[in-house]
């Protein structure tokens, strides 16, 4: 009860950037390298919950050198956008689904859960403060990325008794340089993701920390990104780098000529992307079929090789929906489809930037307006 209706102290605000200066920034601000003016700071300390919620100029952190987060990780992140609509508002894509995610990432690593009121009210705050910095063209948006480490010192292997919440936000254009451009994906075979009972469902910054050597592997191989598999069997598909993944059926199957959209089950060690559960539901509203089960490498490359599975793309909040166009493995490599950017998903991409510009209806409720 405490901490459901804390209150950010929005302190007196530095000097903003002067226009001009921010207008250069955000000429061409390619992902995650230009930050906003301001940054919200919550605290939690065990015996006390969350305090100390503040909006502060965006600035250098004092770290020291025995913080716990340094040296045992207990760090977990989120993200998502906010868009310029047509008539200058904002607003942010399915924020509080963000919230939740966060709660049950927090749950994993022993940590606290930040109540979803708070997680909103920080991100209001920091998007209300800093409305200058949402890009007005298309395909940009502001990235807002909030996360929680460990602020406790000492060396003992226990969760901390002492962590710090914080919001920054960032304008953001496209996250692959060259724009919606097919990628090229390496199936890992050596190294995985994520194992059962492991953190793989997590958002937390040791995921992304261990995939970074077999995203090198895949660039040796001529691929711009790793596609996990099972860690059991190596056989079953999980993500591509730090997406989810869909594999389409244009032509329908078991007969029934309605396309059919198929992405991995929540395994436990996959993350439940926001995206990826935004499509399942924009996919039935397109008059799709869709499915979440187990896909094979095997069945994609046969789907591939008889010309049923015609399109195979990769999804995230970062960006949005990205084609892969070809397949390398240790034993085999294909093209998808042509290797191009397919009709359906194209369609399905255009149908969710839609309802995050506000140039379609939003019938879920999916959108939070500033
Ligand atoms: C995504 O938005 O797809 C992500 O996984 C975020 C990425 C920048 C770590």
């Amino acid at each position: 009860a405490l901490t459901a209706d804390l209150h950010i102290d929005r302190k007196p605000t530095s000097e903003p950037l002067p226009a001009a200066r921010r207008a250069a920034l955000m000429a061409d601000p390619g992902f995650g390298r230009v930050f906003t003016d301001h940054m919200v700071s919550i605290r939690w300390s065990a015996g006390r919950g969350w305090h100390s919620a503040e909006l502060v100029p965006y600035q250098p952190l004092s770290i020291d050198p025995a913080n716990m987060t340094l040296h045992y990780g207990q760090a977990i992140f989120e993200g998502l956008k906010a868009y310029r609509w047509a008539d200058g508002s904002i607003a942010t894509f399915r924020p509080w689904a963000n919230a939740r995610r966060f709660q049950a990432s927090a749950r994993r690593l022993a940590m606290p859960e930040l109540p979803e009121e708070t997680f909103l009210a920080a991100i209001e705050a920091l998007v209300e403060t800093d409305r200058e910095w949402v890009p007005t063209r298309e395909e940009e948006s502001l990235y807002l990325r909030p996360f929680m480490f460990a602020m406790e010192n000492g060396l003992g292997v226990r969760p901390a008794a002492e962590y710090l919440f914080l919001l920054i936000a960032s304008p953001a254009g496209a996250y692959f340089s060259g724009g919606v451009q097919p990628v090229s994906v390496w199936l890992s075979k050596e190294y995985v993701r994520a194992a059962p009972g492991g953190t793989g469902a997590a958002k937390f910054a040791g995921n992304y920390a261990a995939s970074l050597v077999a995203q090198a592997q895949a660039a040796e191989q001529g691929c711009d990104q790793v596609v996990w598999l099972d860690a059991k069997e190596r056989r079953w598909i999980e993500e591509m780098g730090g997406m989810n993944l869909y594999f389409v059926y244009g032509g329908g199957t078991d007969g029934d000529p309605t396309p059919t959209i198929v992405t991995p089950e929540l395994s436990g060690s996959l993350l439940a992307g926001v995206t990826r559960d935004s499509l399942l539901q924009v996919a039935r509203d397109l008059g799709y079929r869709t499915e979440e089960r187990r896909i094979s490498v095997e069945e994609w490359q046969r789907g591939n090789a008889d010309g049923t599975l015609t399109e195979v793309f990769a999804c995230g909040t970062a960006a949005v929906i990205t084609p892969v166009g070809s397949v390398k493995s240790a034993a085999a490599s294909w093209t998808v489809g042509d290797g191009t950017a397919g009709d359906i998903t194209m369609r399905l991409r255009r149908a969710l930037t839609d309802i995050q510009t506000g140039r379609a209806e939003d019938t879920h409720a999916w959108m939070h307006r500033l």
